[in-house]
């Protein structure tokens, strides 16, 4: 089954401005360069990981009123809570494993702090959108026999008050305009992050990092991905980045690659993943 064809882009929205469009570029030429060397390494990943985030979000937000339209909302609405939990997901595994780290192995403190504050600046509204969409997906016809892929948010999270704070009302059922609009408070300054935060983790970060240890640290960043559920984690990336880019990244077992995600992982969801850009890399001829 095909992907979706993407919707226009409102004018009003992030993704028309040329600030959005830039950064998006950039991050997805990542996705097509060869492997850089080792001091440019950990830009160049990061630049791709921001591909798939921005990728997924920009997805959720066009396609929030044709999911509507086409009374397609449980696949829509899944594909969505993956989409805000991957880039959660990822903030939360800088902050708790990469980013102290790097400082303990001689990166600059100061910029990679400020890389958290900034973090900071939009994830409660980014929280926020999270658990709408999953509490208005709870409550659709057939939620339960299609449950979320995506573990249960932390506590932390689960108090923040989305009616009170943001106007975001699970009960009133699914509103894409609503969704759009409250997006629209945060995404923009989530893109200025993704693309800031590159310059903090160049030659100048590597090198005084040292080769050595960044081996070591991708090691450890292996390890965190193939522990995620594939249900979410792999098939979602697959589905949004190209093959070779994934292959480089995610250096999975042929067996993982070819046959688990095709034939045991993406099916149940694959309404889901046909909001993606690539749902044909979850095949057999796509994971080649
Ligand atoms: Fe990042
Ligand atoms: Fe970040």
């Amino acid at each position: 089954m095909p992907a979706h064809p993407l919707p226009a882009i409102p004018s009003h929205s992030v993704w028309a401005t040329k600030k959005a469009q830039d950064a998006e570029a950039s991050f997805y030429e990542a996705t097509n360069l060869p492997e850089p060397v080792w001091r440019e390494r950990f830009a160049w990943e990061m630049r791709a990981a921001h591909s798939l985030f921005t990728n997924l979000v920009k997805r959720v937000y066009l396609f929030a009123h044709d999911a509507v339209e086409q009374d397609d909302l449980l696949n829509y609405l899944g594909f969505s809570e993956v989409a805000i939990y991957q880039v959660y997901n990822h903030h939360h595994f800088e902050e708790t494993v990469i980013f102290p780290y790097l400082i303990e192995h001689g990166a600059d403190r100061a910029s990679l702090e400020g890389n958290v504050q900034d973090h900071h600046t939009f994830t409660r509204a980014m929280d926020a959108t999270w658990l709408y969409i999953r509490r208005v997906r709870a409550l659709l016809p057939d939620a339960a026999r299609y449950p979320s892929p995506v573990p249960e948010p932390d506590e932390e999270i689960q108090t923040i008050d989305i009616v009170g704070e943001y106007g975001l009302d699970p009960s009133k059922g699914f509103d894409p305009t609503l969704l759009q609009k409250h997006m629209d408070t945060w995404l923009g300054t989530m893109m200025d992050h993704m693309l800031e935060e590159i310059d903090t983790i160049g030659p100048s970060m590597t090198e005084a990092v040292g080769e050595e240890n960044l081996k070591q640290l991708g090691v450890i960043v292996l390890k965190h991905l193939q522990a995620y559920d594939p249900k979410w984690f792999l098939c979602s990336s697959f589905a949004t980045v190209n093959m070779d880019c994934c292959k480089t990244l995610l250096k999975l077992p042929y067996l993982v690659r070819r046959i688990l995600v095709p034939y045991v992982w993406a099916g149940k969801y694959w309404g889901m993943w046909q909001y993606c850009e690539h749902p044909e890399n979850l095949t057999w001829a796509g994971t080649a």
